[in-house]
């Protein structure tokens, strides 16, 4: 197998600017943490634990167009290198590779990530499938570390799971204008968006019943613990999902179930919270078909082709940058 994994996060530099953001945010009103937070092995296990429970329909219904369309992708992209951001366990970006080898035009695989771990676990599992394909693993942070990728040749350019629905509308702009500056002539952009819906399934999707949502958001106090040296009591908070119909969303939330506080000496925080005041662990942004498209081509992104799953829950879009031909 030849497969190498590139470190570009300097760590420290990493930390320090998380632990700025993260110390902005709970000084904020309302307080927010950063979603980088909940990644860490466990995390990226319970979202890996997520991502198959029945009420968390996004996986599936990406998973199905991806059945349907893959060979229709690579047809469109005939792609020599296969690029991911947040690639996580990369289980569907495994449809793309196979129709793409299928194809005859693949020659590496590019996931990124911010979690070391499941990079590495992803890596062996794209290298037991396919031997003879590269895979060049880059860990970074997709708001900084864009210009890191390997997109030699063809490039088809990932983002899957709605990751672009964790990011705030400005942060969209930036992430997606820069996107559009790393792709050349020939490469494509392929985006998963999921879609609004009955706000019923959009909450169930957020609040399972097992309780493994609310598991996954209580470990990124943990993780804020152990990485900030951050003084939380875990036992004083719970876990709960609402939707935003102004803002078109679900946020996660951490409800301080008694008087509490949140301290981070070396950051200078000391919040405390009454009982029922909360903190914003996590926005993913529900979109429309229009909506989407008009994101994509303000950045200088073209929609080639999209498709949707049979029930319409989720959006696939492929798109290619501005003043590059379809072929
Ligand atoms: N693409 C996969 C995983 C989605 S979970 C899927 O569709 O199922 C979100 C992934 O993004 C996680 O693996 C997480 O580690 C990664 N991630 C979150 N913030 C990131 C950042 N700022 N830069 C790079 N990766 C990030
Ligand atoms: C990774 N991201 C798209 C997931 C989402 O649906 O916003 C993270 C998640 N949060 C709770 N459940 C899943």
């Amino acid at each position: 197998m030849n497969a190498t994994v590139e470190v570009h996060l300097d760590r420290r530099a990493w930390r320090d600017h998380l632990a700025a953001v993260t110390a902005a945010g709970l000084q904020d009103d309302p307080p927010w943490t950063p979603p980088v937070w909940f990644y860490d092995q466990v995390g990226s296990a319970l979202f890996d634990r997520i991502t198959r429970l029945p009420e968390y329909y996004p996986t599936r219904c990406e998973r199905s167009i991806l059945e349907a369309r893959a060979d229709r992708i690579a047809e469109l992209t005939g792609a020599e290198t296969l690029a991911e951001l947040g690639s996580g366990t990369s289980e569907k970006t495994l449809l793309l590779l196979d129709a793409l080898v299928a194809a005859g035009t693949l020659r590496r695989v590019a996931p990124f990530d911010v979690s070391e771990e499941v990079l590495r676990d992803a890596v062996t599992t794209i290298g037991e499938r396919h031997p003879g394909v590269a895979v060049h693993a880059v860990v970074g942070d997709f708001h900084e570390h864009l210009g890191h990728l390997p997109t030699d040749g063809r490039c088809l350019l990932a983002f899957l799971g709605s990751t672009i629905g964790n990011l705030t509308p400005a942060e969209r702009r930036v992430f997606l204008s820069g996107v559009r500056d790393v792709l050349g002539e020939g490469d494509r952009f392929l985006l998963g968006t999921d879609l609004v819906k009955d706000r019923g399934r959009l909450v169930a999707a957020y609040d399972d019943p097992e309780g493994v949502t609310a598991e996954f958001n209580l470990n990124a106090l943990r993780v804020m613990r152990r990485e900030l040296g951050a003084e939380i009591d875990t036992e004083r908070w719970r876990h709960r999902a609402v939707f935003d119909e102004d803002h078109q969303r679900i946020e996660m939330h951490l409800v301080a179930t008694a008087a509490t506080s949140v301290r981070i000496e070396q950051l200078g925080v000391d919040r405390a919270f009454a009982a029922g005041e909360w903190i914003r662990t996590e926005i993913s942004a529900k979109f429309r078909f229009e909506g989407v498209h008009a994101e994509l081509e303000r950045a200088g992104l073209d929609v080639v082709e999209s498709w949707t799953d049979d029930d319409g829950d989720f959006l696939l879009t492929l798109a290619q940058p501005r003043g590059t031909s379809a072929s």
